[in-house]
């Protein structure tokens, strides 16, 4: 097991300060494990079956039950304070914020700043995941949403447990020198664990927040590994056509309108080389109309407008439209194997669907195929 990464925020806490923490992630696990194993009990023993054969039935059926508004309630309203706390953490602990700024000295411009003119408006104008002013702003936005993360995961992905399943679990083997791009690298949980499985492959990250990469390197200077952090937006990447044997991304689809994901899958299928292969790991329907209604739910309350459509729209036929053979989505257990092409896993506490969607450029030499997602 590695250990987890240093996050400087959480080194220069008060026992007060990460009490208050450790109370927010409390209270999210019971939500997890009590409050939403109580709702699906409610619904399942409420549902009209005409309601249970869709999402918008159920989704309808939920809002009525007498345990949603406490399931709705609690997992805003944490989601809300873990930001509030976290942000006055980082203004308390200036230094903890200034150890990533790199130049240093630069002004932090705070969560209501004027966005920088290269940045989309859809980006800029989303808290996203309820994060005050999102993700662009400064250098605390970028420390406070890696501590965050950690919250979110309830512990479980603080060593990038996650990404390293996906990458080790849904990629065939990569030749030497393979070149990696990670399309919405954030702070670099997604594009480590391939510096380190694969160290002599090129890997790029591309986000389009100036203070994540920031962190990013800082965090890959620890590290030891060598990533290039790129800024640049998914749907438009400066790289050569054909050059790249392995395009990714983890948690970034969900976060695009439609017409910016429907660009970065084809802008992914013209990066890729004959035989390169796409992964990204995602969100998807489960066909359990329950589920399936609780996370459009989540996305609504988490100020993540894009995230039902992702399941909506035809990204498969979007990636064979883009030329590209074997498009599939694949169910993926985070606590199991990874790849799960038998199905969702079941579990009683509130988890994500994750699935990998994933896709190949036909030609290229044949290499032995380790997984199936
Ligand atoms: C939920 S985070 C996921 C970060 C990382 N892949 C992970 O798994 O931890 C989504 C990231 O995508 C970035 N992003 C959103 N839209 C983007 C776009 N069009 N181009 C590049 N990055 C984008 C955001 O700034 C954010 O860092």
């Amino acid at each position: 097991m590695t250990s987890p990464p240093t996050n400087e925020l959480y080194e220069s806490l008060t026992e007060l300060e990460r009490a208050r923490l450790g109370f927010v992630e409390e209270v999210r696990r019971a939500w997890a494990t009590q409050v939403y194993p109580a709702l699906r009990r409610e619904f399942d023993a409420t549902v009209p079956a005409p309601a249970a054969g869709s999402v918008t039935g159920a989704l309808a059926h939920l809002r009525t039950l007498a345990t949603y508004p406490w399931f709705a309630w609690l997992e805003r309203e944490m989601q809300k304070l873990k930001w509030r706390q976290l942000l006055e953490m980082a203004q308390r602990h200036p230094d903890a914020v200034a150890a990533i700024d790199d130049p240093p000295g630069r002004e932090e411009p705070g969560p209501g700043a004027e966005p920088p003119a290269d940045l989309p408006s859809w980006y800029t104008s989303i808290d996203i995941h309820c994060q005050p002013g999102g993700l662009w702003w400064g250098d605390q936005a970028a420390v406070v949403y890696e501590l965050g993360a950690r919250i979110l995961h309830l512990g479980a992905n603080s060593s990038h447990e996650l990404h390293r399943l996906f990458t080790a679990r849904c990629f065939t083997d990569l030749p030497d020198g393979a070149r990696i791009v990670d399309l919405g690298c954030g702070f670099g949980k997604s594009t480590v664990p391939f510096a380190e499985r694969y160290p002599t492959a090129e890997v790029i990250g591309i986000d389009l927040s100036r203070p994540v990469l920031r962190l990013a390197r800082h965090r890959a200077r620890q590290r030891g590994v060598g990533i290039a952090y790129l800024p640049g937006d998914a749907s438009d990447v400066a790289l050569p056509s054909h050059s790249c044997d392995v395009v990714t991304g983890t948690m970034l689809l969900h976060e695009l309108p439609a017409p910016v994901l429907e660009r970065t899958l084809h802008e992914s299928a013209r990066l890729l080389k004959p035989g390169g292969q796409i992964r990204f790991l995602e969100f998807a329907r489960t066909g359990d109309a329950f589920r399936d209604a609780v996370i459009v739910d989540h996305a609504i309350r988490n100020n993540e407008p894009f995230l039902p459509q992702l399941m909506e729209l035809d990204v498969v036929g979007m990636l064979e439209r883009a030329g590209l053979t074997g498009a599939r989505w694949t169910p993926f257990d985070e606590r199991g194997d990874g790849p799960r092409p038998e199905g969702f896993p079941h579990r009683d506490e509130w988890h994500f669907p994750w699935a990998v969607l994933a896709a190949e450029r036909a030609g290229g030499p044949d290499r032995h195929d380790k997984e199936a997602a």
